[in-house]
């Protein structure tokens, strides 16, 4: 018999949204007592509306309607709509919602014990301040990430220092990178999440503000867990300014049979290859490039001579946000003669089935832009990474993947592209790409060895006693606590 309600709030795009529903399973899962609201607000840009209601729909019927509810806010009207381009955007829509979601509350017979909201989300505090409950922020993205943003805010909050205009300085200091807290290695300026931290972008305005934000939480849950960043974990926990962090994770949607598209082909494909052969490439669901940069991999891939799945997209145009369709391949733009050459050995698709394509046996590497999720998975199937970073964190993402944890080669750690304009900071040459993707294939024992024992670990870790089974139970303890209180 649930007795006490947790209000659940995630960012309604897509990686955030089923990382935050995972969340919410694992919680009702873990404890009887414990019912989950899910409230879904809309962003009214790009097409994953739609992809948001169909997600929504489908998970309806696979929970259990005692314990897990989605609530769908109604949307703004069209002029109180503000405008997409400006660096506000996302928070002045969080905004917009505050009175929705108050009402929402109201309306419910009874009163929660507290709010979860997605990192992106946090603007919402103000609401559990009224409400007067306790309020905890669920953090997609690793340890890392956090840490690095509570470091920047401090920094231009009790020191005055502007982290975006210190990169220049920074980068000139190349090879000597920087004493960055909670890191084994020092971190070269040109892996830091600089796009997150652009002043003329606004977005560092915004992301102080968030890091402001967390520490009017009551704790901060991450999809991480202890043994992959053990450092970056107990700097964060033994800073008395910062709320209680709860490393929760791997929270994975293994089980997602409504993503779209057909597997069926590529399962066959991948089926007659043999263990441990196939690369396997894909940038995520943001990841395209331009033609000459298209060419380059296939040339890298031509020469290289492995066998490889290649995931490649149409670039996302610029004018609209509208996505290339999941199935559309983009092989115009491919060299004279390369789909030939390497029919025998390869195969191109226009979208992936990630998890299934990295649950399978064949599968022996993984070229990777290092968003978090597909980082987490990687581990969880023992699959070794190629990095590749394209946007946001996920320089920072592949650092510590080669660098600290040890479970990856790098193709570029410093490759970036813009949000905005899609431009990219250099292109990765066809040589880079054979090497990478060869000594990929050909890493040596001791590697191996570290990614098999965090496969283990990363799987351990949710089993009763695990340190993330521990953390998990401490929250809700926490939460329960809280009640008894009231
Ligand atoms: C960058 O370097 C210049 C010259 O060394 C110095 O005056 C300035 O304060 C530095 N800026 C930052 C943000 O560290
Ligand atoms: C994509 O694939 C689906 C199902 O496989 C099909 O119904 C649809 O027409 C395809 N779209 C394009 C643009 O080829
Ligand atoms: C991981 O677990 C498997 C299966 O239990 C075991 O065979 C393997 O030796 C473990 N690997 C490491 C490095 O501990």
């Amino acid at each position: 018999m649930s007795k006490a309600e947790l209000v659940l709030i995630p960012t309604p795009g897509t990686g955030h949204l089923i990382s935050a529903v995972e969340f919410a399973k694992l919680i009702i899962k873990h404890d009887q007592r414990i019912s989950i609201l899910v409230i879904i607000f809309h962003i009214p840009i790009h097409s994953t509306t739609t992809k948001v209601n169909t997600y929504i729909e489908s998970q309806s019927l696979a929970v259990d309607p005692q314990r897990i509810t989605f609530l769908t806010l109604p949307s703004l009207p069209d002029s109180d709509i503000p405008d997409p381009a400006s660096s506000n955007f996302f928070n002045n829509m969080v905004q917009l919602q505050k009175p929705l979601v108050k009402q929402a509350i109201m309306d419910r017979l009874i009163k929660p014990v507290a709010f979860v909201f997605d990192l992106m989300c946090v603007n919402l505090v103000d609401i559990a301040k009224e409400f007067q409950l306790p309020c905890y922020v669920y953090f997609t993205a690793g340890a890392s990430l956090l840490n690095l943003m509570f470091h920047f805010q401090a920094l231009f909050d009790d020191h005055g220092i502007d982290i975006s205009t210190a990169y220049s300085n920074l980068s000139d200091n190349v090879g000597l990178g920087l004493d960055l807290p909670g890191f084994r290695n020092r971190v070269p300026a040109k892996v830091l999440p600089s796009s997150l931290f652009d002043k003329d972008s606004g977005f560092a305005m915004f992301f102080n503000h968030l890091s402001r934000k967390f520490r009017e939480t009551d704790g901060i849950l991450v999809n991480t867990f202890m043994e992959l960043e053990p450092g970056i974990i107990q700097c964060l926990q033994e800073q008395d300014k910062i709320p209680e962090v709860y490393p929760v994770g791997p929270i994975l949607a293994l089980h997602d049979d409504n993503n779209g598209g057909d597997r069926e082909p590529v399962m066959r494909w991948l089926d007659e290859q043999p263990d441990s052969s196939v690369v396997f490439l894909c940038f995520g669901s943001m990841g395209s490039f331009d033609e000459d940069q298209v060419r380059e991999i296939a040339n890298g891939l031509d020469r290289s001579g492995q066998r490889f799945l290649w995931a490649l997209r149409r670039p996302i145009s610029e004018s609209s946000y509208v996505l290339p369709s999941e199935n559309e391949t983009f092989e115009d733009a491919l060299p004279p003669g390369f789909l030939d050459r390497t029919a025998h050995r390869g195969k191109i698709i226009g979208w992936a089935p990630q998890v299934q394509v990295l649950a399978h046996r064949a599968v022996g590497g993984f070229v990777s832009h290092c968003g978090w999720n597909s980082i987490l998975e990687a581990i969880w199937f023992g699959v070794p990474i190629a990095t590749w970073p394209m946007y946001s964190e996920q320089q920072i993402n592949a650092f510590e993947m080669v660098k600290e944890v040890q479970v990856a080669v790098e193709i570029r750690m410093d490759y970036q592209r813009n949000l905005m304009n899609k431009d990219a900071n250099f292109m990765v040459t066809s040589s880079e790409v054979e090497n990478g993707v060869k000594k990929l294939m050909s890493m040596d024992d001791a590697m191996r060895g570290r990614i098999s024992k965090m496969k283990n670990i990363s799987r351990e870790v949710l089993e009763c006693d695990g340190s993330s089974y521990t953390s998990f139970t401490c929250f809700i303890s926490k939460v329960l606590q809280s009640v008894g209180d009231q």
